[in-house]
């Protein structure tokens, strides 16, 4: 039975390994369309299922009130990179550079994820809610 980390590190490795793949890709090509597409739908569907099954119910303790509300913050500003790239011109430098900014943002919210906000709210949940939370999360990630 997986618990609510195991579920959002697998998107987490995801996320990871497309990222990686993509700062490698050079000018406007159909791979990394591809990667890009999938990148972005897995952000964003990770963060909507990681906010309603992870960080809402953590703003219910006071000790994770604080992490609850960065790591949403932080979901914002990986949006607003998302919608730039989305503006700027695939084939360009600049895109490149501004994955490059994507890619660094969003590693490090990953790291302070699994590193900090999980051993967090490992303590204030219970085993029955983690699963329940896994079930939860990962029915809304395969619609
Ligand atoms: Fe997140
Ligand atoms: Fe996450």
């Amino acid at each position: 039975m997986k618990n609510i980390f195991d579920a959002l590190k697998e998107s987490h490795e995801k996320q990871r390994l497309l990222l990686d793949s993509l700062v490698e890709t050079s000018g406007d090509s159909p791979i990394r369309r591809e990667f890009y597409d999938n990148l972005k739908q897995e952000l964003e569907q990770h963060s909507a299922a990681e906010e309603r099954y992870f960080y809402a119910p953590l703003i219910e303790s006071d000790q994770t009130i604080e992490l609850s509300r960065h790591g949403i913050a932080e979901h914002h500003t990986i949006d607003k990179l998302l919608a730039q790239l989305d503006e700027t011109d695939n084939g360009s430098p600049a895109w490149l550079a501004k994955m490059k900014t994507l890619r660094h943002k969003v590693l490090h919210h990953l790291e302070e994820e699994e590193q900090r906000f999980f051993p967090m709210a490992g303590k204030v949940m219970s085993d029955q809610q983690k699963q329940q939370l896994a079930n939860d999360y990962l029915k809304e990630m395969t619609r």
